[in-house]
């Protein structure tokens, strides 16, 4: 080798020193410093946030755009915009992408796009969940419609990877317009205090169109959509709690669906009883009582990560375990509108049970529901449809399905709530359970109208006769003759007998008729 080949070698890895150097700080310290003026962390140090220490690999940190157009071939930044790559969470292989304000206001052009279509692309071929961090001013307007394609591109990924890796959105800054697509079609978005909105169209838009004077919080902020959209599943105060939630939630599910979620050793008893769950139910079955003290007090170690806690209060969802595997728990709250099913709750239920058997989580459903609600607002907004996607749901799941029915289950209710007609496993009841047609004094208005209309004290007579119903129908026991609850337990015992459950179930092969795919009622 003569001197001027180890020169050249020498400036050839300086060379990449050099650009490794600017890839990591592309549009500058100043840059970075308003990203943190604007309270928000840079692309790198959230993938620091997220990821195993030390695990990730970057691609393409030297791609740049094409355009010439507004002299953007004066604005080249290396990475063009966006961080991508993959590595590890709790040691299981993830791919990454996170956007960078810092450069063009992480708008996303040409190349950028590609970035991203290369590690869903990636993902999806060696089965591995894929974690977007949006911070974007959206389509890069310089690059015009080539932008808008590159939107459509990842949008038809996102959908082709739908029940095949799980996806999940991290909104860490702005996220609008057609942008929002993306992150709508995966299955959860985690939103963060403050820093993060989502909209189709921005405040100034919504005062020409509408004449709404509205600010960016009330339109799009974490607390509009995880209480009143339902769009976001979790909000985090600060950027901190927001990936510690995503480790969270990743470790209930698998990577793949192929694979089965992780099992994690629990030193809770399988065996243990519940002297607690004995008197939960109130003496008055008007009075509500807490689902989710039920939830906790059988799951392991009491620890239950519930998904979109502040929407559609009237359904629970959520991710627990049971002796060490995975489930995913849905649950009428008596606590809130007497856990009746509405719109809200049954989209919010529908869709998490859709998640949770695309991805081979068993289903464990926690019954108190006085019906649907009634009123013209739920019917002009279609609560038939909308109910409707709740019993499609549980119907067409195939994973192991385990229903325990506390206190009511009434009418259609009953039916949609993962009955053993619909094809639950297991289902079982307490002996508060009451399974009917409707509530005892509904019914015997109905039955006996004539009859009350013509005693000496009416009211008197209906509470006979209520009693009288309640005694014959408000019970588990009717059902479970027919054997649609398979067995009335003791309140007590309920871990241990989901868990058993469960066992039995977790061989459970099933598969629905072939078929290109169904209807869902959407
Ligand atoms: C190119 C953009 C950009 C964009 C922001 N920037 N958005 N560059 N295309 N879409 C640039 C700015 O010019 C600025 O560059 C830098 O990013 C930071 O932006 P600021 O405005 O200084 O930041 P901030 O005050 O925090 O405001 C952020 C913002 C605002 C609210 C996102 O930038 C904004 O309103 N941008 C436009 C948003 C938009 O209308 N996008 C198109 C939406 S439609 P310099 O060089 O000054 O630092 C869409 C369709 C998707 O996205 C289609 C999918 C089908």
């Amino acid at each position: 080798m003569t001197a001027e080949d180890v020169g050249r070698k020498q400036k050839a890895i300086e060379r990449l020193h050099q650009l490794t150097e600017d890839a990591l700080h592309p549009a500058g310290p100043a840059a970075e410093e308003r990203q943190h003026e604007r309270g928000k962390k840079t692309a790198r140090e959230r993938l620091d946030l997220l990821l195993d220490p030390g695990s990730f690999v970057e691609l393409d940190r030297f791609a740049v755009h094409r355009t010439a157009a507004f002299e953007m071939d004066q604005r080249k930044y290396l990475g063009d915009g966006v961080v991508t790559g993959y590595g590890a969470v709790d040691g299981r292989k993830v791919f990454v992408f996170s956007q960078d304000f810092t450069v063009l206001g992480g708008s996303l052009g040409e190349v950028y796009a590609e970035k991203i279509m290369k590690v869903m692309d990636l993902a999806v071929k060696m089965g591995a969940p894929i974690i977007g961090i949006n911070d974007s001013g959206g389509a890069r307007i310089q690059e015009g419609v080539v932008s808008l394609g590159g939107y459509a591109e990842i949008f038809r990924r996102n959908v082709w990877a739908s029940g095949v890796v799980p996806q999940l959105s991290v909104i860490a800054g702005p996220c609008a317009g057609g942008a929002v697509y993306s992150p709508a079609i995966t299955d959860f978005i985690f939103m963060v205090r403050d820093i993060s909105y989502m909209f189709i169209t921005g405040p100034d838009v919504v005062q020409t169109v509408t004449g709404e004077d509205v600010s960016f919080e009330q339109l799009g902020g974490t607390g509009t959509h995880s209480s009143r959209s339902g769009v976001a599943h979790f909000a985090a105060a600060t950027e901190e709690e927001v990936f510690d939630d995503v480790r969270a939630l990743f470790s209930y599910i698998p990577s793949n669906n192929l694979d089965d979620p992780p099992y994690v050793e629990s030193d809770d008893d399988p065996e243990r009883v519940s002297s607690a769950l004995r008197d939960i139910i109130p003496e008055s079955p008007t009075r509500p009582y807490d689902m989710k003290d039920v939830i906790l007090e059988v799951v392991d170690e009491g620890e239950f990560l519930e998904a979109q806690p502040l929407y559609a209060q009237n359904i629970v969802v959520g991710f627990a375990r049971l002796n060490g595997y995975s489930a995913g728990i849905v649950a009428n709250q008596p606590a809130h509108l007497a856990g009746v099913l509405d719109i809200d709750s049954s989209d919010k239920a529908a869709r998490f049970v859709r998640f949770c058997d695309a991805f081979n989580i068993p289903l464990i459903t926690f019954v108190d529901v006085p019906g649907f609600l009634p009123g013209t607002e739920q019917e002009y907004g279609g609560i038939i449809r909308h109910g409707a996607k709740l019993l499609y749901a549980f119907a067409e799941a195939t994973v192991p399905k385990i229903t325990l029915i506390t206190r009511k289950a009434y009418g259609g209710a009953y039916d949609v709530m993962s009955s053993k007609h619909i094809g639950a496993d297991i289902n079982l009841a307490w002996p508060t359970a009451e399974i009917a047609v409707m509530g005892p004094e509904a019914a015997a208005r109905i039955i006996h109208r004539r009859a009350i209309a013509e005693a000496d004290n009416p009211e008197e007579r209906l509470q006979e006769l209520v009693l009288e119903y309640a005694e014959q129908f408000a019970n588990p026991f009717t059902a479970a003759e027919r054997g649609y609850v398979d067995d009335v337990i003791e309140p007590e015992h309920t871990r241990q007998a989901l868990i058993r459950s469960l066992e039995m179930a977790r061989s459970k092969r099933v598969s629905l008729p072939p078929k290109k795919h169904g209807n869902i009622p959407l």
